[in-house]
């Protein structure tokens, strides 16, 4: 089975002072989470598309995509407390819903990056069928600095630095695997669902992603992408 998880169970904090979480919030004609949805439901591979709220916008996100969305492979699930608790929430659904099989992908994406394409989408079914788990990356065009204190640490080779995007992609029983195999201190510590199974010991390939497929995080990026709508329109 082919799945997609559409994470939406933050809060949004760095977008300020806004009614709610931004995934919710208008671009241009409707909110980001249905711009970023109906990209997945164009896919038509995908067994089911879970997407994963949070618990106050239970109702409202099943009435977003009662009134935007017609397609009877969308199912709204409870989130968690950080991204990861989020994502395997979403993976808990599957297993009471459909079981876990040992070839059973999962393309999980941000809510809130409602640029991801087709291509992007196809590229990481793809990878994902042969690999155990892919990343959407672009290469990173700042040089990146290391920096734990207010010194530098380390400046590292630009050509060698990406920076993650999603979808992120995984067969599910080794992501399950991985996840399982952290400390709690690691479960709570990890930003990056990637990084769960590195750290297990699992390759992670990479596919490429767009300068375009911003995570819209702060009232800038929001500007950022009201413009691309507009130009696209
Ligand atoms: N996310 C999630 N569940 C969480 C936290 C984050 O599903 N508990 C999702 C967000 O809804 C978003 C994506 O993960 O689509 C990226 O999250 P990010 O923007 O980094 O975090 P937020 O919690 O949404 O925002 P902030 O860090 O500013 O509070």
């Amino acid at each position: 089975m082919i799945y997609a998880q559409i994470l939406a169970g933050g809060k949004g904090t760095r977008m300020g002072h806004v009614p709610m979480p931004k995934q919710f919030l208008s671009l241009a004609d409707k909110p980001i989470l249905i711009h970023t949805i109906e990209k997945f439901v164009l896919e038509r591979r995908f067994d089911a598309i879970i997407v994963v709220c949070p618990i106050d916008w239970l109702s409202h996100t099943n009435e977003l995509i009662k009134k935007y969305i017609h397609d009877k492979r969308v199912q709204v699930v409870v989130g968690g407390s950080d991204r990861n608790d989020t994502l395997m929430k979403g993976i808990a659904f599957i297993r009471d819903h459909y079981g876990i099989h040992e070839d059973d992908i999962l393309i999980t994406h941000d809510a809130v990056r409602p640029f991801v394409t087709e291509r992007i989408i196809n590229d990481n079914i793809a990878a994902v069928l042969t690999h155990d788990a892919v990343d959407t990356v672009i290469p990173a065009t700042d040089t990146i600095i290391q920096s734990t204190t207010t010194a530098v640490d380390a400046i590292p080779v630009r050509s060698t630095m990406y920076q993650g995007q999603t979808p992120q992609s995984f067969k599910i029983s080794i992501l399950v695997k991985a996840y399982d195999s952290l400390t709690a201190h690691q479960k709570a510590s990890l930003t990056d669902a990637c990084k769960i199974v590195l750290l297990a010991g699992y390759p992670v390939s990479r596919v490429r992603g767009e300068a375009f497929n911003i995570k819209i995080t702060t009232p800038y990026d929001l500007r950022v992408a009201t413009a691309l709508i507009e130009e696209r329109s």
